[in-house]
């Protein structure tokens, strides 16, 4: 499988309850790299541009609040099919049906404070890498 690179958020829900190391963690032992990684407090129109396709969704304003209630860890992460394994590595965004072994299944509270969020796709990957990191700032 080809070398990818995933964006990857740790949600304030998590940096909170001071989780940052212990996420990231979870993905250097699962052979995911940070080549990429700041910490941001987002400011309410970062957080609705960045959740832009949500924006009709009933819970859009309880997401925009809970994305600005804190600092988010922004992170690049790299490796061996990097989008589908860091999907797997989270578990489902409700954290009721995340599998055993889960980021979401160990650390988020609920549907809305899941803790991480991770691209779906090459093509939002590649989006969402670039809303918040220049080409420099990424160092693999
Ligand atoms: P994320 O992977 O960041 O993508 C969109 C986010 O919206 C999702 O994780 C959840 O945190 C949030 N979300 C999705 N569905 C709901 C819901 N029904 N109620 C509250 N928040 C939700």
């Amino acid at each position: 499988m080809a070398i990818e690179r995933t964006f990857s958020m740790i949600k304030p829900d998590a940096t909170k309850r001071n989780l940052t190391g212990a996420i990231t963690k979870v993905f250097e032992d699962n052979g995911l790299r940070v080549v990429a990684s700041k910490r941001v407090w987002m400011s309410k129109r970062e957080a609705e541009g960045f959740y832009a396709v949500h924006k009709d969704r009933p819970f859009f304003g309880e997401l925009v609040e809970g994305m600005t209630s804190g600092p988010t860890v922004v992170q690049v992460l790299e490796g061996e099919g990097a989008i589908l394994k860091n999907r797997e590595i989270m578990g489902a965004t409700n954290p009721a049906q995340a599998a055993e072994g889960t980021i979401r299944k160990q650390f988020a509270l609920s549907i809305g404070e899941n803790s991480v969020h991770g691209s779906d796709a090459p093509e939002t990957a590649a989006e969402e890498i670039a809303y918040w990191f220049s080409a420099t700032e990424i160092v693999g």
